[in-house]
Parts: structure tokens; C-alpha cells; sequence
């Protein structure tokens, strides 16, 4: 079965040819309170290694992460020494740097910060850019951002808390942003900042996910399994529980791969009845499985578009009484395979989908 990436590539093309916008993916944006774990996350998704994390405020400005997909040709123009990876990011200077490690843009990114914000945990609401080009993406935008504070530290305005919350309602409030909101295992769900604030925009929570992270620090003898079941608070789109890297798991470079295995079997261990609707990789696969659920739903219009192209060639066609080629029918064509090869079996191909091919990030990684 093929995957999401040369579907909606595919499909993004169409679009392209009968004069429409771009399918405009949702950005996914997360939100949370300050070292709930939502860089982790997000990293974890993309696949790569090279977001600043670590305990109190590391992220200090947006980062507006933009996934761009290139054919396998141009990434190579783009790239050198072999090196599968393009990196731009462009700061408020406009500076455009090529990066060959993930070290070096995680560096970038915590200088840039500073450049930004000050080197005394002073925020700004001015957002770092990052492109990844590459073959194996989806043209997908992630956002990450300051988690919310209460009481002020260094540099930090006295207002802090209410600063950082119109930061992340400035980005949460698009309609076209799909809300990871992240809330630890080991704090009280009703008291969530995350869920609290997603709430404000998205009251029926059509766009909003809840993330429970750090299952593996909650206190002996308590578990997540009325949390994970939405016994607690229901949400709409699903609750999924994670594990990500532990601090000491980033001092000693543990790699991606060996914590999603362990995080597989951390589950097993202790949620064997809902380990296969738990973890990162189930996390990428139902977001793959909203972003299809999107597509499809702008799919009747797309084939509004083409109906009014072929009738547009046919009134040429007439006027001129030259031929003139019709891509309608072909474009039609692709657009119904579409539909039923893949929205109607949206649950199986979600299931083949691999965090990998979410991002693509995992796979330049190796
Ligand atoms: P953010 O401030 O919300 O972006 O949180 P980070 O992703 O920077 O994580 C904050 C700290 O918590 C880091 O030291 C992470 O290693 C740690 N952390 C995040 N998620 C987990 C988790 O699921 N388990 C454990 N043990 N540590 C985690
Ligand atoms: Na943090
Ligand atoms: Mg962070």
C-alpha cells in the first residue's frame, strides 16, 4: 500500500494544476505548562534529534517548524558532502544557514533564542523559523512553544503568565491548528494549563488531542489508566500516554530508536490492555489519521474545481474551435482514486503509516 507522503503529494499537485491553493495541511501546535515535555514530543514525531530540551524554561520563542517536501533530485542540489538534510532557518536577520547535524541546529536554535530573548530567561513572541527540505516529509508546519509559568524568573516580565498565554493563543486560536495539548502523568489532570487553555478555542475540542507524558514518573502504587481512558476528563479527537526521554536519558544521547523501544515496553509492563493506543507511534499514526480526515473533507471541493476546469476547456474548446488538451478527466481521475482508495480505508492505511513517514525525520536520522 502506498503511503500518506507521495498520496498527498500526489493530490497536492492536482491542486496545483487546476489553479487551487495548496491543500493547507493544520498545523500542529503544542501547548503546555513549562516542562510538561511538549519539545520532547515533537521531537519525538519528527523523528530527529534537535530540539533544545531540559528542565525549567528552554523554550523561550515560537519555533515555527516547517517540513517541506522535495523531490529526491533537488535535496541533493541542495545538499552537500551527501548529507540528506537541508536545514534553513531564518531569524529575524534573515540569516540562511546550511546545517549538516542535528547538534549544530539545536545550537542554532538556542542562539538564536538568546539573540531573540536575552541569555536571562526573558521570552519573546518573535518566532524562530526552521525549514527542513527533504524527500521523506510532508509539507507540514509543527510549532513549538513556551510552556506556561506563573511566577516570574530572571529576565521575565511580572506578567509573564499572561504573556505566554496570548503567545499561545495567538497560535492555537487559527482554526487550522491542531492542538497537541500536553499534561504530565504526575499532576492532577483537573488542574491541566494545557487542556484549560485549548479549551478557551476549541470548546467542543474538534482540534484538540491530549497528550499524557511522563507515565513513567508517577508516584509507586498510582497509575494512568482512568486518566488514559477518559474517565477522568473525556476528550473528543482521544487521550494518548507517552514516555519520552528522561533527562538523564538526553545527558547520556540515548537515541530516538532505543526510546521508542523501551516506551513499547514500558507499556506492555504496565498498560498491557491499551499499550497498542499508547506510545509516540501511535501518536504519529492518529495524527496521520487526522490530516487524512482533513484532506478528505476538502475533497468535494477539489472536485468542484475540476468540474469548472472542463467546462472551461470545453468553452475554449468551442470559441477557438481549436483543440485544446483536457487534463479534467485525468485530474478527476486521481482525485476519485483518491477518494475511495484512501479515505474509505483511512483506518488501514493509518495503520501502515510509520512515524517516519509522518515526518520523515527519522529516516535522514539513521
Ligand atoms: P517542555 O518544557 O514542555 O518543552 O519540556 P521538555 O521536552 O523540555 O522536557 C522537560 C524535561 O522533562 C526534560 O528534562 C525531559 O527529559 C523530561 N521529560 C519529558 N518527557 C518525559 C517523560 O515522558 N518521562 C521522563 N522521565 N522525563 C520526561
Ligand atoms: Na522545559
Ligand atoms: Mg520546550
Amino acid at each position: 500500500m502506498e503511503t500518506l507522503i507521495p498520496v498527498i503529494n500526489r493530490l497536492q499537485e492536482v491542486f496545483v494544476t487546476v489553479g487551487a491553493e495548496i491543500v493547507q495541511l493544520p498545523q500542529i501546535v503544542v501547548v503546555g505548562s513549562q516542562s510538561s515535555g511538549k519539545s520532547s514530543v515533537l521531537e519525538s514525531l519528527v523523528g530527529c534529534d534537535f530540539l533544545p530540551r531540559g528542565s525549567g524554561i528552554v523554550t523561550r520563542r515560537p519555533l515555527v517548524l516547517q517540513l517541506v517536501n522535495v523531490p529526491p533530485l533537488e535535496e541533493r542540489k541542495h545538499t552537500e558532502g551527501g548529507m540528506a538534510l537541508h536545514v534553513t532557518a531564518t531569524s529575524m536577520y534573515n540569516r540562511e544557514l546550511i546545517f549538516t547535524d542535528f547538534g549544530e541546529i539545536r545550537r542554532e536554535i538556542e542562539e538564536e533564542t538568546e539573540r531573540g530573548s536575552g541569555d536571562n530567561k526573558g521570552i519573546s513572541s518573535e518566532p524562530i523559523h526552521l525549514k527542513i527540505f527533504s524527500p521523506h516529509v510532508l509539507n507540514l508546519t509543527l510549532v513549538d512553544l513556551p510552556g506556561i509559568t506563573k511566577v516570574p524568573v530572571g529576565d521575565q516580565p511580572e506578567d509573564i503568565e499572561t504573556q505566554v498565554q496570548e503567545m499561545i493563543l495567538s497560535f492555537i486560536s487559527n482554526p487550522n491548528s491542531l492542538i497537541l495539548a500536553v499534561s504530565p502523568a504526575n499532576s492532577d489532570l483537573a488542574t491541566s494549563d494545557a487542556l484549560k487553555l485549548a479549551r478557551e478555542v476549541d470548546p467542543d475540542g474538534r482540534r484538540t488531542l491530549l497528550v499524557i507524558s511522563k507515565l513513567d514518573l508517577m508516584d509507586a502504587g498510582t497509575d494512568a489508566l482512568e486518566v488514559l481512558l477518559g474517565r477522568v476528563i473525556p476528550v473528543r479527537l482521544g487521550i494518548i500516554g507517552v514516555v519520552n526521554r528522561s533527562q538523564h536519558d538526553i545527558n547520556t544521547q540515548k537515541s530516538l530508536t532505543d526510546a521508542a523501544r523501551d516506551e513499547q515496553a514500558f507499556l506492555q509492563r504496565h498498560y498491557p490492555s491499551l499499550a497498542s493506543r499508547c506510545g509516540s507511534r501511535y501518536l504519529a499514526r492518529t495524527l496521520s489519521r487526522l490530516l487524512m480526515h482533513h484532506i478528505r473533507d476538502t475533497l468535494p471541493e477539489l472536485k468542484t474545481r475540476v468540474t469548472v476546469l472542463s467546462a472551461q476547456y470545453q468553452a475554449r474548446l468551442n470559441s477557438y474551435g481549436q483543440p485544446v488538451e483536457d487534463h479534467s478527466a485525468t485530474l478527476l481521475q486521481i482525485v476519485t482514486k483518491f477518494a475511495s482508495d484512501y479515505c474509505n480505508t483511512i483506518e488501514g492505511t493509518a495503520r501502515h503509516i510509520q512515524t517516519s513517514e509522518l515526518c520523515g525525520g527519522a529516516r535522514i536520522c539513521y
